[in-house]
């Protein structure tokens, strides 16, 4: 295949300057029936330019709220939540979020979906057709690309959601268990090709899973968040060398280190949920 077109040119911060910076983030929502609900906690995290961190912890801890408001899609009650040392006011071409659901228009083959969304991001028409058959091929769909999305598989839908993400070159990829709708084989092989291209591309990437053994193998680092609100209580560093095997033995025993973790912080959950209801504000 012939030079990609059209690569922008991001500029990068310092080495040593965070690419993601949440400072004692704080987050309550206020439910319809008036309740308050104390979804974060005090959460100070820094993420590096091109590190991989996987966000685990029991459901409800505040996950998918800490994805959002990286996404700009919430706005913290108190703290700040930055990218390259400034604060996020919104949602950009700058975050790539993925979805459980694969979010494709229906509408249109996959690659008119990825020329759809490169044209958003202000690529020239005439450059789209190969940047977005580049990217497919990448997470080999190229036979797929005239396809409607209703006659490709999940897995095979949220392959071209990932290519479509990746095609757009943003500085942060957001996941909040894209995996988590699709059978166990698929998954498998989901895992292996997002550790393939994450390898050539290396975004930073904060990525939400319920699955252990998905974060040990995917993650530079594994953040565990404790029962709502949720607050960071533990990380695992994944030192074993890219690319990785579901084989790897050293792998293995973290991820029972790291399910012993996340079960004292269920157990939790369902001892106050048997008690006094948690996080009221
Ligand atoms: N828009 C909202 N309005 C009101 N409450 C909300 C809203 N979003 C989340 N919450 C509450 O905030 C808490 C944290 O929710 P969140 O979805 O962030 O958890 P999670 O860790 O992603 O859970 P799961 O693992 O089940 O996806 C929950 O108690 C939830 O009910
Ligand atoms: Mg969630």
């Amino acid at each position: 295949m012939s030079s990609v077109p059209s690569l922008r040119v991001v500029g990068r911060p310092e080495p040593t300057s965070p690419k993601l910076s949440l400072r004692s983030v704080s987050k309550t929502y206020r439910q319809s029936s008036g309740e308050l609900v104390r979804a974060l906690d005090d959460v100070t995290l820094d993420v590096a330019p091109g590190e991989f961190v996987c966000l685990v912890g029991p459901s409800g801890c505040g996950k998918s709220t800490l994805l959002d408001l990286i996404a700009g899609l919430e706005r913290p009650d108190a703290g700040q939540v930055l990218m390259n040392g400034r604060p996020i006011a919104g949602p950009g071409p700058d975050r790539a979020v993925l979805f459980q659901e694969p979010t494709l228009f229906p509408w249109m083959s996959v690659i008119r979906n990825l020329e759809f969304a490169l044209g958003l991001t202000g690529v020239p028409k005439a450059d789209r057709r190969e940047l977005a058959m580049h990217w497919l091929s990448k997470v080999h769909l190229s036979a797929f690309a005239s396809a409607q999305p209703h006659e490709i598989s999940p897995g095979m839908r949220q392959r071209a959601v990932l290519a479509r993400a990746l095609a757009c070159q943003p500085e942060v990829l957001l996941a909040d268990e894209p995996f988590g709708a699709l059978d166990a084989q698929s998954r498998e092989v989901l895992q292996r090709e997002l550790q393939t291209v994450w390898l050539e591309t290396r975004n930073t990437f904060v990525f939400v899973t319920h699955n252990v053994r998905e974060a040990v193998f995917l993650a530079d680092r594994v953040v565990l968040m404790s029962a709502r609100p949720g607050t960071l209580v533990a990380e695992h560093r994944i030192s074993s060398p890219r690319p990785r095997s579901f084989e790897d033995v050293l792998l293995a025993k973290v991820v029972v280190d790291v399910h012993d973790h996340l079960l004292k912080e269920v157990q939790k959950v369902v001892a106050t949920e048997e008690g006094v209801r948690p996080g009221l504000a």
